[in-house]
């Protein structure tokens, strides 16, 4: 369930109850969902697929407006928000280099989304701070939506992640997931571990050791009782992964150097890694990868991270049509 905002609430125009539960919300942490909640998402998500599908695009979010606001690189959150925008039938307005925006001539971020929220219904934001997005959402009377802020959340990576699990595997319950790589920067395993704690999941972390998960995740899965485990190898638990989730290190977080070059290439993923996982296990990657997957490896059917990518525009598009109350 999202927490309720009601002063981005004003009124229902139409819809039902969980509709309602989406309509004028900010979407900035995981910890706002429910499994009620990602039922629903991921509902209008496989309708948005099944719209694509048979007409490419629709009106349902004809007239509206989104700001897609990047402080940070991105290819496909910027890209896939705005495609589903457009396969809604709305407009975007675009802030890819926020160099060429009045942010190069020191516009602060409250002033900036203030402006933006004259023009669109609805904001998209990545930033390099940790809390940048719950910061903009104080000052926006539109909806915000978190799309990687620093280290902290990427929610609607998470939403997608756990789609991709459900749609290739037809279940969370049960399964037991391996978060590999950069789990201390890593911000879309810090989103997912959060929202894979609404499912009864074993977890495993494996990472060198200055790259560990955040305790603060560990210790709210504990008192979640989630099974967790770390290793600073795969071998030991590759034979029992149903999910393993690759992560890429995260070059622009490290202050050292040496300390990056010791840890870059850490693990690679290589058809003999395939060789000893499970026939039905599934490789995910939020990408970009720089060298953790063996490129090898993407003709192997149990390779998901490029269906992965296409999950997050049907899961970008339901987002989009809850948070402006057409879904
Ligand atoms: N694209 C993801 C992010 O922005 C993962 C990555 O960059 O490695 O968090
Ligand atoms: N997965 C992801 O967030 O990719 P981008 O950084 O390219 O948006």
């Amino acid at each position: 369930m999202i927490h309720p905002n009601s002063e981005k609430n004003p009124h229902l125009p139409f819809g039902d109850q969980q509709n309602a539960l989406f309509y004028g919300k900010d979407i900035l942490s995981v910890n706002q969902f429910d499994r009620n909640g990602l039922e629903y998402i991921f509902g209008v998500a496989h309708e948005m697929r099944e719209m694509v599908s048979r007409v490419g695009s629709f009106d349902l979010l004809k007239g509206k407006i989104l700001a897609n606001l990047f402080y940070e690189p991105s290819t496909r959150t910027s890209s896939s928000f705005i495609a589903a925008m457009e396969r809604l039938g709305g407009s975007v307005i675009s802030i890819n280099e926020v160099q060429y925006s009045s942010v190069s001539k020191g516009e602060s971020l409250p002033d900036t989304i203030r402006t933006l929220e004259c023009y669109a219904d609805v904001i998209v934001l990545r930033h390099p701070e940790t809390g940048a997005s719950s910061l903009a959402a104080q000052y926006a009377k539109k909806p915000v939506i978190n799309a990687g802020d620093g280290v902290g959340e990427h929610p609607t990576q998470a939403l997608l992640d756990l789609y991709t699990i459900l749609e290739e595997l037809g279940k969370v319950d049960g399964v037991t997931v391996t978060l590999l790589g950069d789990l201390k920067y890593g911000r879309t395993v810090h989103s997912l571990a959060r929202l894979l704690s609404l499912f009864g999941v074993r977890i495993n972390y494996v990472s060198p050791g200055i790259l560990k998960m955040p305790s603060e995740v560990i210790e709210t899965l504990e008192a979640q009782n989630i099974e967790q485990m770390e290793f600073e190898t795969l071998d030991e638990v590759l034979p029992s992964t149903d999910v393993l989730y690759v992560t890429r290190v995260q070059k622009e977080r490290f202050d050292d150097i040496d300390a990056y070059e010791s840890v870059k290439s850490a693990y690679v993923i290589t058809p003999d890694t395939m060789k000893a996982a499970r026939d039905d296990m599934i490789l995910m990657h939020p990408l970009p990868r720089v060298g953790e997957i063996s490129r090898e490896v993407d003709d192997d059917p149990r390779a998901a991270y490029f269906r992965q990518m296409e999950y997050g525009l049907y899961v970008r598009m339901a987002l989009l049509a809850m948070v402006l109350g057409k879904a």
